[in-house]
């Protein structure tokens, strides 16, 4: 009788709602499913996880690590732009989802299904970016959300797998919904929707707290080729290798934890924690190693591209002809950041202390105070003249007699000067008749350097 049934991809991890999916999935669609685990680096029993999908009714699980291609195509495009969504999460569930699309669209592909399934609620994220990215791959795919088409709740769920007989969680009942991978864990629900309360110690996994941390510092030289980390001191690692031992380095010392109130794409705002300690390092050395190489118009303006990317992806909006633009610009702007960056983690906190370019714009002759130097500074003189002209045509202008507000405005502009703007020489170095000019008395104050 399954033999005729029509087929569903289910997009599996093991959890309670996915493991409740295959049950509605059966029951209410009439469908066979087949359950895909991916492995993105949750670290998840990949097996227990295929024997409860199995043991829920699952015709089928197929098991793929992605890990590799996570992080090539998804992780270090989005390291290459800073991606922050509002300035602090690292969008480590955002980033799996285009991935985890994709292959539930290519699974359908191979075994003929004409619907694909996930186990999102209606109130999230992730409904959103898997429903756009599955469209967006193939419209005439059939996707179906049973807990957001039910309506299910978290206790409803349980509930069901009670009644039902179905196994959920090898150690008793999580009191949080966590979502994993390699680039880091993002935990919800329970009293974390309290925001006004600490998130308890039993939250996290990946991090052990500050005051846990070890006594001495962590050292640790990160190596950048062209935007993407190749190195941990000085030896070259895989991606998956390299984000692991940054993971581990990172959480004994307790970096990498953020609590943080955010805004989701349907309107709501959530309280969520991450602890992300690999993606934290690797953020603070890869911004650090684009300081070092890139102009400062450059680094400017990519901000701003940065920003947007990670809305983009925070949204949903991976396979877009933006996103492709944005990395095609990202790209072309990370030919020079190659080189190293040290780091030092001290107790829940991490700091740059030490970088090196081969592409450095940093000139030691040019930034010295000290002997060596080769930076004009009589040249600044002029420089400050033109580059403050505006601001002191204004402030004549507002000085001249008759002038709206010359009466109140009067004393600093005629300090410098007075008299409107007529064409005589207005410069900031022009000394002012009959006052002293600030930088008179600095030089008559001795020696210390003021930059
Ligand atoms: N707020 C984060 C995001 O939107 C985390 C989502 C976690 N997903 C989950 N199913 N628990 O990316």
């Amino acid at each position: 009788m399954t033999r005729n049934r029509e087929k569903v991809v289910l997009a599996y991890s093991g959890g309670l709602d996915t493991t409740v999916c295959i049950r509605h999935l059966m029951e209410r669609y009439g469908l066979e499913v087949v359950a895909l685990l991916i492995d993105v680096g949750q670290g998840a029993d990949l097996r227990s996880a295929a024997r409860r999908a199995r043991a829920c009714g699952a015709a089928d699980v197929v098991v793929i690590d992605v890990r590799d291609r996570f992080v090539r195509e998804f992780v270090f495009p989005s390291l290459k732009a800073n991606a922050a969504y509002q300035g602090r999460y690292l969008l480590s569930a955002a980033l799996s989802r285009p991935l985890i699309a994709a292959l539930l669209v290519e699974q359908a592909h191979r075994t003929g299904a004409a619907s694909v399934a996930h186990g999102c609620t209606g109130k999230g994220n992730d409904q959103v970016r898997f429903d756009v990215a599955i469209h967006a791959l193939d419209p005439g795919l059939r996707i179906l959300a049973p807990i957001r088409e039910l309506a299910l709740s978290r206790d409803a769920s349980v509930e069901y797998a009670r009644q039902h007989g179905i196994e959920v969680e090898e150690k008793g009942r999580n009191p949080f919904s966590i979502d994993a991978n390699l680039w880091g864990r993002s935990i919800e629900c329970g009293v974390l929707e309290d925001p006004w309360q600490e998130p308890p110690e039993e939250a996290f996994f990946m991090t052990s707290p500050a005051a846990a941390a070890p006594g001495q510092p962590g050292l640790v030289e990160i190596g950048f080729e062209q935007g993407v980390p190749v190195a941990l001191d000085g030896r070259a690692l895989g991606p998956v290798p390299l984000i692991q031992q940054l993971n581990e380095l990172g959480g004994a010392h307790g970096v990498g934890r953020i609590d943080q109130i955010e805004d989701r794409v349907v309107g709501i705002k959530s309280r969520e924690v991450y602890e992300a300690p690999g993606a934290h390092l690797l953020h603070l050395a890869h911004r650090d190693l684009e300081d070092l190489t890139l102009t400062g118009e450059l680094l400017r303006f990519k901000h701003a591209v940065d920003t947007r990317y990670a809305d983009l992806v925070y949204g949903g909006r991976w396979y877009s002809p933006l996103r492709r633009a944005l990395d095609a610009f990202i790209d072309e702007t990370q030919t020079a950041v190659t080189g190293k960056v040290r780091l030092k983690l001290y107790h829940g906190s991490a700091r740059v202390v030490g970088r090196e370019s081969r592409h450095a714009l940093y000139v030691r002759n040019l930034a010295t105070y000290e002997r060596g130097d080769s930076f004009h500074q009589e040249a600044a003189e002029g420089f400050i003249e033109l580059y403050g002209l505006d601001l002191v045509t204004l402030a004549r202008n507002a000085a001249a007699p008759g002038a709206a507000g010359a009466a109140a405005d009067a004393k600093p502009a005629a300090a410098a000067g007075g008299g409107p703007a007529t064409g005589d020489r207005g410069g900031l170095a022009t000394p002012a008749t009959g006052t002293e000019p600030a930088h008179a008395e600095r030089a008559a104050a001795g020696s210390e350097r003021q930059p």
